[in-house]
């Protein structure tokens, strides 16, 4: 009789329970919402209905992603969640479509996680497959924005508190590849981050309005900033980076779009970087332009380079194209 009744459970959707000791409440697996590891399947809705699952819990949840490779499309996780101890544990590697973010109605965004408090991401691969991209901006290099997509980038934390996310690996993302957007208490620990030297627009990590973020041993080989601070943050703390290639760790640039407050950025902490062969080392940015603002609070500490073209660059007349600057 027991075997009877157990037959009629559903055998897709619901939790399964994590073992004595395994400390992660209820776990969610894709795969027992359609997600198939096959990197052809789109896995897309089944990826979000683990995740509104898990974020429905009372208890602790876990979105469990099996080794193999699964297909996804753009999607954001969305909260917030009725528990703060949401984990995303992922084994296996999330690949985009090809050409994703390529419409006009797109996001500009790949994967993220928005409103939500109290959030670990646990390892995972994410292969943004950006290189179509890049190669319509190569082709065109003076008007990419008039000629090719605006892209995707590959995981956004979005107005987001108490996040980890570690052990993330990010590789060929169309655009950046980890942003930390309007959020506060972030710790990004042993994010490696894999793209092209050639590929444009790939920041490694990018961090926009948001205070106590830390990044802890990140390996970055990318096509632009392995790490950039963008307006508006506060209290970082970045230490033991690794960055090359790529354009090096900067803050800004800023001060780019008149009238808009909320530009400082202070009490930022860089220490112990290892860069080799990037164009820069450690730099601030502003533009000649800007009026309000400021940048305070700096510590660059403890930085080696190897084959760096400009090691330490404060450009407070920052200008990339050298038109359209009012003081030139
Ligand atoms: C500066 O930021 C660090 C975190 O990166 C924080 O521990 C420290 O308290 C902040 N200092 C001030 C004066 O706010």
């Amino acid at each position: 009789h027991l075997h009877a009744a157990l037959v009629f459970l559903p055998n897709n959707g619901g939790p399964a329970w994590a073992g004595p000791g395994g400390g992660a409440g209820a776990v969610y697996d894709v795969t027992r919402y359609g997600a198939r590891p096959d990197g052809m399947t789109d896995a897309t809705l089944p990826f979000l209905r683990a995740w509104a699952d898990a974020c429905r819990s009372p208890r602790p949840a876990t979105v469990l992603v099996p080794p193999g490779m699964f297909l996804v499309g753009s999607a954001t996780f969305m909260g917030p969640c009725a528990t703060r101890a949401v984990t995303f544990n992922v084994a296996g590697t999330l690949l985009a479509p090809s050409g994703y973010g390529w419409d006009s109605a797109s996001p500009g965004r790949w994967l993220t996680f928005e409103s939500v408090e109290g959030l670990a991401v646990s390892g995972g691969t994410l292969d943004g497959r950006g290189a179509p991209l890049w190669a319509c901006k190569q082709q065109q290099p003076q008007q990419p924005r008039l000629h090719c997509p605006s892209g995707a980038s590959s995981l956004t934390i979005s107005n987001s508190r108490d996040v980890v996310v570690d052990g993330l690996r990010s590789m060929n993302s169309e655009l950046f590849h980890v942003v930390v957007l309007q959020s506060n208490g972030v710790t990004l620990n042993r994010v490696t981050v894999d793209a092209p030297e050639d590929s444009p627009n790939t920041d490694g990590i990018h961090i926009h309005m948001s205070s106590h973020v830390s990044v802890y041993d990140a390996n970055i080989r990318t096509g632009d900033d392995c790490v950039s601070v963008g307006p508006g943050n506060s209290n970082l703390w970045i230490e033991r980076v690794a960055c090359g290639p790529g354009h090096g760790i900067s803050i800004g640039s800023l001060g780019h779009q008149q009238g808009l407050d909320m530009e400082d950025v202070q009490n930022v902490t860089v220490k112990t970087t290892w860069f080799t062969g990037t164009s820069n080392g450690l730099r601030i940015k502003t533009w000649g332009s800007s009026k309000q603002g400021f940048v305070r609070g700096v510590t660059f500490e403890d930085a080696t380079m190897t084959g760096v073209h400009n090691p330490i660059i404060i450009d407070q007349n920052y200008c990339p194209q050298k038109v359209g600057c009012s003081d030139r």
